[in-house]
């Protein structure tokens, strides 16, 4: 038994053989172990020699066991280094260096032009009151214009915003009728738009707001052309067309020339050679009413602008929807140090 044992030890090359040689022998079943049982039936004189012998046995290959047991844990040890080794000498991966979303940095520089301006920046709520998004906007229920933004209603009197101008009023109920308000908000707003290449259902605004004693329209159209200036550069050139809005009176829109251009990406202008980027007016005295200031008093302009489209204008980007499907390419183009 321990010759063929040893044998069978030396010849093992995995664990698992180990376990099998070891219950084979040694186990409940094993041959050693009928030995062992079997020495009842043994005489006096004869069960010391064979019990020692069995146990000079048992020691011998449990010993052998434990030695292979041991080679063959060097051995994995062994493999698994040599798998595992790194070779510290090749040379590294390029670390991808990510940047600001083309959106975040045009609307960080529109802030920066009115923080210049001493204009404050605000945020408010996406999900909004019908009030509001409406009512304090000089919009009430079954006003026929509700529908040049169609609305996605959560419920009766919930809605997500479908322009930023709510927080016109919002601040204006903020500062208590009394402080003057100089504030641009940016944020998300949504309409029931189907998506195309000037249209997304979702899309950012950013309101303007100033109000204080002596506010006239010519202040609107400095500021106005102040930004575009500062925006664009002197080479383009602005026309504000009379408009119609609920909450401004008189109400403009604002255009911005496109760049002469040829081929791919400059088409935003869809052939007439201006894009609207912004609508404005004179604050309506209802709004300022309804918001605590005194129309006899105050006065007020206030601006609605689309930062997409102004990004799309000054970087000739032909599709709005470039600036929701993250196409790593497409952003990688507006990462400067
Ligand atoms: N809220 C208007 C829009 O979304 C824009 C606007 C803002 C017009 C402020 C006038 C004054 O179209």
């Amino acid at each position: 038994i321990q010759k063929e044992a040893l044998e069978k030890i030396a010849a093992a090359e995995t664990m698992n053989e180990l376990q099998e040689i070891r219950i084979a022998y040694l186990g409940k079943k094993g041959s050693l172990t009928a030995v062992l049982k079997g020495m009842g039936k043994l005489s006096k004189e004869e069960r010391p020699i064979v019990g020692e012998a069995a146990n000079n046995v048992r020691q011998s290959i449990t010993a052998s066991l434990e030695e292979k047991t041991a080679q063959l844990e060097e051995k994995m040890m062994e493999k698994q280094l040599e798998e595992e080794s790194i070779d510290v000498t090749l040379p590294g991966r390029p670390v991808r260096v990510g940047g600001p979303h083309l959106l975040t940095s045009i609307v960080e520089e529109i802030e920066d032009l009115f923080i210049g301006m001493g204009y404050e920046v605000k945020e408010g709520p996406e999900v909004e009151t019908d009030y509001f998004n409406f009512e304090a906007l000089n919009l009430p229920k079954n006003h026929p214009a509700r529908d040049m933004q169609d609305s996605f209603y959560i419920t009766n009197e919930i809605l997500l915003r479908t322009h930023t101008s709510p927080m016109q009023a919002r601040t204006m109920l903020e500062y208590k009728g009394v402080k003057p308000v100089k504030m641009i908000c940016p944020g998300k707003v949504y309409r029931r738009d189907t998506d195309d290449a000037t249209h997304s259902h979702q899309f950012t605004q950013i309101e303007g707001l100033y109000v204080d004693k002596n506010v006239r329209m010519s202040d609107l159209k400095g500021t106005l052309s102040i930004f575009a200036k500062k925006m664009f550069g002197e080479d383009r050139e602005i026309r504000l067309r009379p408009s119609y809005f609920p909450f401004t009176e008189p109400s403009v829109e604002m255009d911005i020339s496109c760049k002469v251009c040829h081929g791919k990406g400059c088409n935003v202008c869809k052939g007439t050679g201006w894009i609207e980027i912004l609508g404005a007016g004179m604050v309506h005295p209802k709004v300022l009413s309804m918001a605590g200031y005194d129309p006899e008093v105050y006065s007020g302009f206030a601006f609605g602008m689309g930062p997409e489209r102004i990004a799309m204008l000054k970087y000739g980007i032909d599709d709005i929807r470039r600036f929701y499907t993250n196409d790593i390419r497409f952003l990688k183009q507006f990462h400067h140090a």
